[in-house]
């Protein structure tokens, strides 16, 4: 276990003599992204031309399959093979895990006649080509006995239940103080069920050799997906090969494996050959998870000066039946302000719906809808600026816990972006700027999100021409792994970018916990790392060893790698001279990463402050974003480029929450009704005018060896409660109900006779 206090101590990429880290160097496999040859997982070549599965999916919300009629798609054209509950191949029953090491559990594709939401698969056609598969799926008949569902999450209240292994958290006296508070504000915010809408739906193509099945599947976690298709099939884990090279997106919602997986595995078994499934854009909607629908209560109680003696974050939430899910969106309160009588929790409704699960910033992205809108308004009631009223309840000490923080700047992110964003020119008293037939406002927010390290491992190797290959069973959901992992690996070993090779995504290859959660680049970069720092050390032993070499003899402790070179003091030697003639097969070592032993003793996140400013057309009730800017502080930033991409994709996305994001539910299937890019809304270039970050120097020596930290989620959070703070400075409408649409708009506007 690694202590603090090795963290704390200079290293290699803490040094940064060669100015990689934290360089915007371009993306690694960018060339390979931008001309289309990056080999996706439905595009990978397989060993012999595969055949094409289309999934037949669910048309109501729960019930039973009465009856299944294939003959026609058995008859159709090119078809190969017809599956529903009745003839697919046994799987291990749902949850099974028989390896108990396993990190998910068994998870079979058409294993009964249950339906549990719209959309689910129910049927599976092999053909030669997508189109007589596609057509085949839409001949098999399905006879169902529907049975009564709940899919109407806002009448669905009164069903709300504490979810399993779950408390309320109390400190102090909530109800008391809230009760004799001078100030109070009780509100109550909505914010919608979203779907991920990744670029690439997911996909599988597999083959078998033997008892092997080789996979190359599209998801966040390797060992997740291989472990799942192991305990499905009922198979060890050695005989699944699963490879996950390139993602086009993932948001959460691939970090388990659908049915493509498992179906495509079943039928290149059955069929002796190469098979590729994938999820049409319509069925990525239902067919895999959501962000659930979330309504927060706020309460907050607080003295005239803005101290806030009271404060309540309540959340109801959904998931499916037989996914229990809980989207925590109180969570984040916990750390935020300082109030010394608090209340947060949780309530779920079990729903026939799709299964919901994580999406980018899970809690976060939603929670903070609510109460840094409900800070915003107290600002307000008492006359403080909002961003003064923050930092009144700026604790300096975590809120609930006591324990002190790792790092915390979220006062100079809202102060700097103030200053930076131009927010002293606001006026307060929301409707009093027009540009022609625009009110124009400002809002802002603060965003806070935990960082996580868990255990990784990762392999580097050295060839006799002086190429360092990185491999781990890591993945990149567009973010920047390969990248990152490269720099890291050049920097620590002091070679150039160009000699520096990254292998990832494939279930043999030393474990890491993929992408999620904004850990990966903290943990899988740990990992990687520790290796570098690993080979070193051996490199060093091999030069210290070997009479041929001017290092010969030592002393080992000035060993210094730069350049390309490996020097202890004014003796040195390139590293391929060095293992062309000492290990001319090369050197592999790995590395491991685990959490710091007082990990648990600090309160440990990353922060940001949000400053938006709109146009709201008086006449229309169409809410544009002008201008966007945001601080952040997430620890020593490993590539400026990559980063910032990251942290204004999800102020993007906050953008897209605040105005566009949402979809709804058919009472009369259970189905979502938009099914596309076309219906459901995400901002797109002409909707995003001027917007911008930056990044506070930071380094956490409590994180990692690193001092870095996720960058993945913070974006997202807050950033929406920004944009919904400058609409009702904009025109004094103060909508609660995401996303802020322009009926909604409109409608707040008349009803003020505005
Ligand atoms: Mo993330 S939503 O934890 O992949």
């Amino acid at each position: 276990m690694s202590s603090v206090r090795d963290w704390a101590a200079p290293n290699p990429v803490t040094e940064n003599r060669g100015g990689l880290i934290g360089k915007g160097v371009d993306r690694y496999e960018g060339p390979l992204k931008v001309t289309g040859t990056a080999p996706y997982a439905y595009d990978t070549p397989a060993p012999s031309p595969p055949a094409i599965g289309v999934m037949a999916t669910a048309t109501i919300p729960r019930g039973r399959i009465v009856s299944a009629d294939v003959s026609a798609a058995e008859a159709a054209p090119g078809v190969m093979l017809v599956w529903t509950h009745r003839n697919v191949p046994p799987q291990a029953p749902r949850g099974t895990r028989a390896n108990p090491r396993s990190q998910r559990a068994s998870n079979p594709a058409l294993a009964s006649d249950r339906v549990e939401y719209y959309g689910q698969p129910v049927g599976f056609v092999v053909a030669d080509t997508f189109e007589n598969a596609r057509a085949a799926a839409e001949l098999i008949v399905f006879d169902y006995a529907p049975e009564p569902a709940v899919v109407d999450f806002k009448a669905s209240f009164g069903l709300a239940e504490q979810p399993p292994n779950e408390e309320d958290v109390r400190v102090g006296d909530f109800e008391a103080a809230f009760a004799g508070a001078p100030v109070t504000l009780d509100e109550t915010y909505f914010s919608p069920l979203q779907n991920h809408v990744q670029m690439e739906p997911c996909a599988t193509v597999a083959w078998w050799e033997g008892d092997k099945v080789t996979v190359h599947t599209s998801i966040q976690m390797v060992k997740g997906g291989q472990h799942a298709l192991a305990e499905t099939l009922a198979i060890p884990s050695e005989q699944v090969q699963l490879s996950t090279r390139y993602i086009g997106g993932g948001f959460g919602g691939k970090g388990q494996p659908y049915e493509d997986l498992v179906l495509a595995a079943l039928a290149a078994r059955a069929l002796s050959r190469p098979v590729k499934v994938t999820y049409t854009r319509q069925q990525m909607f239902h067919g895999t998870i959501h962000r659930p629908a979330v309504e927060m209560r706020v309460r907050l109680g607080a003295q005239p000066d803005g101290r806030l003696t009271a404060m309540a974050l309540e959340a109801t939430t959904h998931c499916a039946r037989q996914a229990i899910f809980t989207e925590h969106a109180a969570n984040f309160a916990r750390s935020l302000y300082a109030a010394p009588n608090r209340l947060t929790g949780h309530r779920l409704v079990k729903m026939d719906l799709p299964h919901a699960g994580p999406m980018r910033a899970p809690g976060e992205a939603s929670g903070m809808l609510s109460l840094e809108c409900a800070m915003d308004e107290l600002a307000e009631t008492l006359g403080i600026d909002p961003v003064e009223l923050r930092i009144r309840n700026e604790p300096e000490k975590d809120p609930e816990t006591g324990k002190p923080f790792s790092t915390r700047q979220l006062v100079r992110c809202m102060t700097e972006g103030a200053q930076r964003f131009g927010w002293a020119r606001r006026n307060p008293v929301p409707g009093q700027v027009r540009e022609g037939r625009w009110l124009v406002g400002m809002g802002m927010a603060a965003a806070i999100r935990g960082n996580f390290l868990l255990p990784a491992k990762a392999g580097i190797r050295i060839d006799a021409g002086g190429v360092v290959t990185v491999r781990q069973g890591m993945t990149d959901i567009g973010t920047g792994s390969y990248t990152i992992l490269a720099q890291i690996a050049a920097e620590t070993m002091g070679t150039r970018l160009e000699d520096v090779r990254v292998e990832i995504g494939d279930s043999d290859m030393p474990p890491a916990p993929g992408s999620g959660g904004q850990f990966g680049a903290a943990t899988a970069g740990s990992a990687a790392f520790q290796a570098a720092m690993n080979l070193r050390a051996a490199l060093t032993e091999l030069a210290v060893d070997d009479p041929r070499s001017p290092l010969y003899g030592g002393p080992a402790e000035f060993v210094t790698f730069e350049n390309g070179n490996i020097a202890i003091e004014n003796r040195s030697e390139s590293l391929a001279a060095l293992v062309a003639r000492a290990a001319p097969e090369g050197v592999y070592v790995e590395g491991a990463i685990t959490p710091a032993a007082d990990a648990r003793d600090y309160s440990q996140h990353t922060y940001g402050a949000h400053f938006a400013e709109v146009g709201v057309d008086q006449v229309t009730g169409e809410v544009r974003l002008r201008r966007m800017f945001g601080v952040f502080a997430a620890g020593r930033i490993l590539n400026a480029k990559t980063a910032k991409s990251q942290i204004t994709g999800g102020m993007i996305w906050g953008v897209g929450t605040a105005l566009t994001e949402v979809n709804a539910v058919d009472p009369r299937y259970g189905s979502f009704v938009a099914g596309d890019m076309a219906e459901y809304l995400v901002p797109v270039h002409a909707d995003i005018a001027n917007l911008d970050s930056m990044f506070l120097d930071e380094a956490d020596d409590k994180a990692n060896p690193m001092g870095i930290k996720g960058v993945g989620e913070l974006g997202i959070s807050g950033a929406g409660a920004a944009v919904a703070n400058a609409i009702y400075n904009a025109c004094g409408v103060r909508l609660r109900d995401y996303p802020m649409s322009p009926d909604k708009v409109l409608a707040g506007l008349l009803a003020k006779g505005m």
